[in-house]
Order: structure tokens, then sequence, then C-alpha cells
């Protein structure tokens, strides 16, 4: 009961002086599972002037010297691959396996980013002047990436660890000192991904990890002067903060609504096998979960045949097990899926299963005939809840992906490549998979949302380029 996991700072783990802590509650026992410090708006402070300092040497630091460290940080992430996927698995309610998945794919990313930064920020450019009309060639320029300073990381708590070391990693390999404000489900999981970077031996102070309540620190971080970009993965909250922030590059990936569009000569066993994948995977609690499918009125019977069956064998129970399904994170999470459900149950959806709910575990549920006056046509549940709505023709699809707010990614099955591209290009989202669900991975590529989705885009070279800035030096002849 006693124990409150320290914060870290100047390179320590330390206890804030406002003597509080913040409870991390297991979603699926609904008790305290940990303690974190509520740290207070002097120690980001003094963090924030510590980050400022640590990074003016980071930046004179080699390059190969930062990709060593960053290699070195990621070899120590996978040994301990174990007990960080344990506290993931308290935490969040992560699959026991897929706990273990997340911190592996989050050391390769730090790995591929040290690569990759070694050879972006290994290069610069040469122009020469008497390309531009009414010029001699007597001005050469030479272009290189510089740092931005301090980076403010905010990760949700569907990736604690992995969309930390998506922002870290880039971060650092630019030349960038580092705070990061874990997700409150999710902080242990971030501490001790932390306390992996502590071990590696990066200098003092050019790595922060502050917890605390967003209602003290939130908004004093993400407007704090000394911040030079904030990366931030979550739901509106990064409306606002966009809203808010002063002139600095912004990496914002918020929510998302993905389609799957399904055509008359999809596979549907294809289909039907993404649709699990795509909806149900940890519990339909990812920004690129398929939130919506939208199929053919000619094959809907057979597509909806097909994922029942499947529904009716995920498991559902705790995450020690491996359930496929487990708690959602939250009892107010819960509470908002079932306010969806209900809704649509109002306005006449097909329930393919009974709707249960014990705590914060809800069952699979499929809704068929889901229409757009229905909330959950619309809405993103974030959780195992899914709507089907019966299409009778491809623009229909498009039209009712085009009028969401949200443009992460979609998805649609066809076997007539020319068509797919052709819807391909008619969404309006930051990715359309062909023949596949929507995600984000391989990390390398380019991820991005269009309008509430948001800002800037991620994806190892993405996410060192946008925290860099080009900085040009002429060299003027006589
Ligand atoms: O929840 C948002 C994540 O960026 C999705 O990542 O596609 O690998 O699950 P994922």
């Amino acid at each position: 009961d006693g124990e409150v996991y320290k914060y870290y700072a100047d390179g320590e783990w330390k206890t804030s002086s406002s003597g509080k802590s913040v409870a991390i509650i297991n979603p699926s026992t609904r008790k305290t599972q940990y303690k974190v410090q509520a740290c207070t708006q002097e120690e980001v402070n003094s963090v924030m002037e510590l980050s400022k300092s640590a990074q003016k040497s980071w930046a004179k630091t080699p390059l190969w010297k930062r990709a060593e460290l960053l290699h070195k940080a990621a070899a120590i992430l996978k040994d301990n691959k174990v007990p960080i996927a344990e506290s993931l698995v308290k935490e969040i309610a992560k699959p026991a396996k897929d706990s273990v998945t997340e911190v592996v794919r989050s050391g390769d990313l730090i790995s591929y980013c040290a690569e990759e930064g070694v050879r972006i920020l290994g290069e610069g450019k040469f122009l020469l002047s008497d390309s531009f009309p009414g010029n001699e060639r007597t001005k050469y320029c030479l272009t290189s990436k510089i740092p931005l300073g301090v980076v403010l990381a905010i990760p949700p708590f569907n990736y604690p660890v992995n969309l930390a070391v998506s922002k870290i990693a880039p971060a650092l390999i630019a030349g960038n000192s580092l705070v990061l404000k874990p997700p409150t489900q999710g902080a242990v999981s971030c501490l001790h991904m932390v306390h992996c970077f502590h071990l590696a031996g990066f200098p003092k102070g050019l790595i922060s990890c502050i917890t605390g309540k967003g209602s003290e620190i939130g908004d004093f971080l993400t407007m704090h002067p000394a911040v030079n970009c904030i990366s931030f993965t979550g739901g509106d909250t990064g409306i606002s903060i966009s809203k808010k922030a002063g002139m600095i590059p912004l990496q914002m990936e918020l929510g998302g609504k993905d389609a799957c569009v399904v055509l008359e000569d999809a596979d549907l066993d294809l289909v039907a096998s993404n649709i699990i994948k795509g909806g149900f995977s940890y519990s339909g609690q990812r920004c690129t979960a398929v939130k919506v499918v939208l199929v053919m009125e000619s094959v809907a019977d057979e597509l909806v045949e097909k994922v029942k069956a499947k529904v009716a064998k995920l498991t559902v129970g705790p995450p020690e097990d491996n359930s496929d399904i487990t708690a959602v994170v939250s009892e107010s999470s819960a509470n908002f899926i079932e306010g969806l459900v209900m809704d649509a149950k109002e306005k006449g959806a097909t329930f393919c299963q009974e709707y249960k709910r014990e705590g914060n575990l809800i069952w699979p549920l499929l809704l068929d005939n889901v229409r757009p006056d229905m909330r959950i046509a619309w809405e993103e549940p974030f959780g195992p809840v899914l709507p089907v709505l019966r299409i009778n023709s491809v623009e229909e699809g498009i039209n009712h992906c085009n009028a969401s707010n949200f443009g992460l990614q979609g998805c649609v099955f066809t076997k007539d490549i020319n068509k797919a591209i052709l819807i391909s290009d008619a969404m309006e989202t930051g990715t359309v998979q062909i023949n596949s669900a929507p995600a984000r991975g391989p990390d390398h590529f380019p991820f991005q949302g269009l309008k509430d989705s948001g800002i800037g885009s991620q994806g190892v070279t993405n996410s060192i380029n946008l925290m860099t800035k080009v900085k040009t030096t002429v060299i003027n002849l006589p």
C-alpha cells in the first residue's frame, strides 16, 4: 500500500514535495495497483531548466555516440521485457503476450531510429546560386538539420511504452532533450522504460519523467515557455493542447473512426479475419481499430455470419490468461461504451450477440443494421463493440467515411486493384490499407491523420524530421 513510485529528474529518482500521489487502478480488479508521485508546477519548472541545459551539450555530442546510447537502451529494454510487460498487464489490462510484443517492438523502434538518424542527420545539402534567375555562381549554400530544443512527449494509455519511445528516440537522436509525461494508466510501465534509458547512461537531465494529475500540471507543461515541440497521442485533449500551445511544431495523433469498406468481390474470409483482428484486438482500444464496417448489401449477410462465428471464438477474461477480450481501461470508458450500445439498441440496431458487461469487462459485440442516426455510426467506442452499416454503392461508403470528423486510416477489401486505388484516393484519411486492417506499423511507415485525427506525420523518418529544423550557412564569394 505504502510504496509510491518516484519520478525521474536530473538523472535521479525523486519524491515530489507535494507529499501527494496519484492512484493507478487495475482495470481488471478495479483496485489500486500502484501509486505515482503527484508532481508540482515548481518541479516542472526545475525539470525544464535542467532539460534546457542538458540539451545544449547533447546537441554537441557526436551523432554516432547518440546512436550508440540509443542502441544500448534498446537492448536493456528488450532484456527487461518481462517485468515491463507485467506492469502493462496490471495497469492497462493488455493481454500478457501483447504486452511483451509492445516492449520488443519498442526496442526495435529505438534501434531503427538510431540507424535512420545517423543516415538522415549525417547528410546535408549543397546548393548553388546560379540556378535562380539573376544570380551568378557566387553563393554556396550548406544545409544541415539542427535540434529544436526541449521536446515534450505525452503518450496515451493504450501503448504507454511504445508510443513513448516513438517520441523519445527520434527526439534524442536528433539532439533534443526530452520531458515525458506518462498517462496515469501506464505510468509505472513508462517509469520502468525510463529506467532502461537511465541504465544505458544518458547524460543527467537529458531525459525526465514527470508524473502527476493532468488538472495540476497538464496545461502547465504544454504551455511551458521552455517547451520547443509537443508530441502527443490521445483523444480530444490534443485539440485543446493544439489551441493553447505556442508557436512550436506539434505532432498530434488523435482519434479515428477507421472504416472497413467491403466490396462485392472481396474475399470474405480474409475480411472476416481482418475485422476480428482490426476491431477486437486489445478490446478495440486502438486509434487504428476498425471502428465501422461499410459492407455492400449483397454480401452483408454472408460477411456478418462469418464475423459472428469468429466473435463466438474470442476468449473473454483476465489479461494474465491472454484472453482476447479484457477489461477496458476504466469505469468511465465502460460507461461511455455502454451509452453507445444503448443508443443503438433504442434506435433498432440488430444485436448479433447479447450485450454483457461485468465491471469494466465488456463482451465482444457486433451490431448489424446500424444506421447513420445512431451515435455509434460516428463516435469511437474505444471498446469491443463494432457497428456494421450496409451500403448500396461504393459512393455511399466513401460519403460516410468522408462525413466523419476523423481521418486517420481506412481499409478497402476488393480483388479489383483499380477500384481499390480509386477508393483510396477518394477516402479523406491519412492512410488507406488495401486488403488488410488499418495499422500504424511497421513503425517506419508514415503515420498521420487528417481533420480531427491529427497534425504532422509520424513514423521514424518523419518524426526525426519533425523534431529538427533546417539550418543554412551561405558562403558568399567575391
Ligand atoms: O492507438 C494508436 C496507435 O498508434 C495504433 O497503433 O496500429 O500499432 O495498434 P497500432
